[in-house]
């Protein structure tokens, strides 16, 4: 079967800010000789000392040491609000659209500037300084925004928890980084439901050693809320008692900028760390670029704060780059299902990011409640979290985009920083479920299992074989585990977890993840901390989770569950353990089946064969594989036998 294709308009090509020529001849620039590329476009952000070294990075094993730009110094809250005032202090840098679609507000650099500032000065009183962490726990209100520019102006070191994770995630979080200091609301609003945000927080304070010192509270719903005096103060009544005015601290380009946890394969989530001035460059570029970016488009990516498509690509890209982004605090069906189109009607979003998740729950919807919307002033889309499948990337290609608009389906990490794999909508023929080629900088491989390099059209797992700007730095506090996770499967390389197909015209299908982390929406699972919830259930006695195909999340959590001798298998239990999942967690971790299995497939050395539970839960009852070294092979035909399904 050949892949469908999708030529560059001649329109893009020609005003897009690169064609095809201009791609190659950058990206072989890029990976030539990096200290020169880098060199030159590490200049896109302002500098108070400009650097004089580029690149010094190196992925050998024992000795992974990433720097960019290391004897810069500048401020990322100066790049992405101080700077702007003078051209464009008047221009809207974020329009807030709420969960109810009667409220929406506009915010100026000007305005963003005093909004900053002010919390800055709130948080310096309170005693934060350069290189303290403060966790930022908020629903998607413009305050999201200030608290990470004024943790960036002060050098503090933010660590968003989505709004969605539960106190003891939560909690787990603050504690592992030390923030002494919480930003948060009331409560949230989600298609007019309310999150407890403070009751949250306040859950979580109580479980850690020595609690925290400081608790600013937004009033989003102004819910009553529990304020502990001393420690919790309204952000309005803190911000009125200090000056807008607050100088920018010089950050060092490796100075840390931010923490974002996330799940592994293993164990407790990790801290992802990066740092200033790389990261910066690399995102504001890649928003430039791949978005094709111009002065006065109004940019809308659908992302929270509370991941790294909503730092990079709703916040630090745009507003390094003077951009109009857009921040929204709803859900894509509420109060209808052409939520997302009525806003990009409302506000005249001319570029537009979601996930496929998103597209595939509105496609359930049929074409009627996109048709009713004008649309007309998208020029972009683009897509994010998860491969997406043709059938979805056609429908919003034709239905969304009416054939008009190039899609950008984009690739990476938490770790990556930025955007690594994807088209750029000037110069990239488009193939439907392809994040085609590598951005400038990145070196892509293919490698089989033993770790060597695939050639021509191939398929295995993907590295990435050079640093690049907004690469993570290290896991916070676990250097080791950095090198571990990511340095140690192929020794020299990044290694992503994801598998990857690269076809004959070197375009790259990202296929999943090979090791035991699920997708679920676009967000990162780890099986492990699923499994090691249910444990701590006092009915489970042993649990193993693995994904499925589903319909609308891309995979599913099937968990299976061994009782306690004893225990009853009843409906009402597995209700119990997808609420006990839930509170331990948070709702994106809600197991969707559940199967009770009186025993899992083990080794003789009593090893738990996860392939095999995949097979299961895949429906892929015949290609089992090599079921040869099960201690007890009957195990398997019970599996079967009662294999869960919903569809
Ligand atoms: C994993 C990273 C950084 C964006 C939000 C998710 C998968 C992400 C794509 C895409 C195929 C994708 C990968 C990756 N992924 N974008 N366009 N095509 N797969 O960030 O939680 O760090 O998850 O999401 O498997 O490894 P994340």
């Amino acid at each position: 079967m050949s892949d469908k294709i999708y030529d560059v308009p001649s329109e893009w090509a020609q005003k897009a800010y690169v064609d095809d020529a201009h791609y190659q001849s950058m990206y072989a620039a890029s990976v030539n000789d990096p200290n020169a590329f880098w060199g030159e476009h590490g200049k896109r952000i302002d500098w108070f000392t400009p650097y004089t070294k580029v690149k010094n990075t190196s992925f050998d094993p024992g000795h992974v040491s990433i720097k960019w730009f290391e004897d810069g110094i500048t401020n990322v809250a100066y790049n992405c609000v101080d700077r702007h005032l003078e051209t464009r202090g008047d221009q809207v840098a974020i329009i807030w659209e709420g969960d109810s679609p009667d409220e929406s507000r506009n915010i100026t650099y000007r305005e963003l500037s005093s909004e900053v500032n002010k919390l800055a000065n709130v948080l310096r009183n309170r005693g934060v300084e350069k290189g303290d962490r403060v966790t930022i726990y908020l629903p998607m209100i413009p305050e999201a925004a200030f608290a990470m520019l004024a943790c960036a102006r002060l050098g503090a070191v933010h660590s968003i928890v989505f709004g969605g994770f539960s106190p003891d995630s939560l909690a787990g979080r603050v504690a592992d980084c030390g923030s002494k200091c919480i930003i948060t609301a009331d409560e949230g609003l989600r298609g007019g439901r309310k999150v407890p945000l403070k009751a949250n927080v306040d859950a979580a304070i109580a479980q850690i050693e020595g609690g925290v010192d400081h608790v600013i509270v937004v009033r989003r719903t102004g819910g009553k809320v529990d304020m502990t005096p001393g420690r919790d103060v309204y952000y309005d009544e803190a911000c009125a008692m200090v000056t807008d005015e607050c100088p920018a601290e010089h950050v060092h380009a490796e100075d840390p900028l931010f923490i974002l946890y996330t799940s592994g394969s293993t164990g407790k989530p990790k801290g992802v760390l990066h740092t200033t001035g790389g990261y910066l460059v690399y995102a504001s570029m890649t928003h430039q670029y791949i978005f094709d970016y111009h002065p006065g488009d109004i940019y809308w990516c659908t992302a929270d704060v509370g991941w790294v498509t909503g730092h990079s690509y709703i916040v630090y890209g745009p507003l390094a780059n003077g951009a109009t982004t857009l921040m929204f605090e709803g859900i894509p069906n509420y109060p209808s299902v052409s939520r997302f189109w009525d806003v990009i009607d409302k506000h005249q979003v001319n570029i537009f990011y979601t996930a496929p998740t998103a597209i595939r729950s509105l496609m359930q919807a049929g074409e009627e409640p996109v048709k009713r919307t004008s649309r007309s002033s998208l020029r972009l889309l683009g897509s994010v979290g998860e491969p997406i499948n043709p059938e979805a990337w056609e429908w919003y290609y034709r239905v969304v985009g009416e054939e008009r608009c190039p899609i950008v389906d984009t690739w990476w990490q938490t770790e990556t920083g930025g955007i690594l794999i994807t088209p750029l909508p000037g110069a990239t023929k488009l193939k439907p479920g392809s994040a085609t080629r590598p951005f400038f900088g990145v070196l892509p491989e293919v490698v089989d299992a033993e770790g060597k390099v695939l050639e021509g059209a191939c398929e295995g797992n993907l590295v990435i074989a050079d640093s690049w700007p907004g690469q993570m730095r290290t896991v916070y506090g676990d250097h080791e585990r950095f090198e571990q996770t990511y340095f140690s499967t192929y020794p020299g390389k990044y290694f992503t977890g994801d598998g990857c197909r690269r076809d004959a015209d070197g375009f790259y299908w990202i296929t999943g993840r090979v090791d035991d982390v699920i997708n679920v929406s676009g967000h990162r699972m780890g099986t492990a901390e699923v499994e090691s919830a249910l444990v701590a259930h006092p009915k489970v006695s042993e649990a193993a989770v693995v994904g499925f195909p589903h319909d609308i999340k891309g995979q599913g959590i099937y968990a299976y569950v061994t009782l306690m001798d004893g225990q009853e298998p009843t409906e009402e239990l597995r209700k119990e353990l997808v609420n006990w999942v839930r509170r331990e967690i948070g709702p994106i971790a809600s197991p969707d089946l559940i199967q009770f299995a009186p025993g899992l497939p083990k080794t003789r050395s009593g090893k738990i064969m996860r392939r095999i539970l995949r097979k299961i839960a895949e429906d892929q009852f015949e290609s089992l594989g090599d079921t040869s070294t099960l201690a007890d092979p009957g195990v398997v035909e019970d599996l079967i036998h009662n294999r869960q399904n919903k569809r």
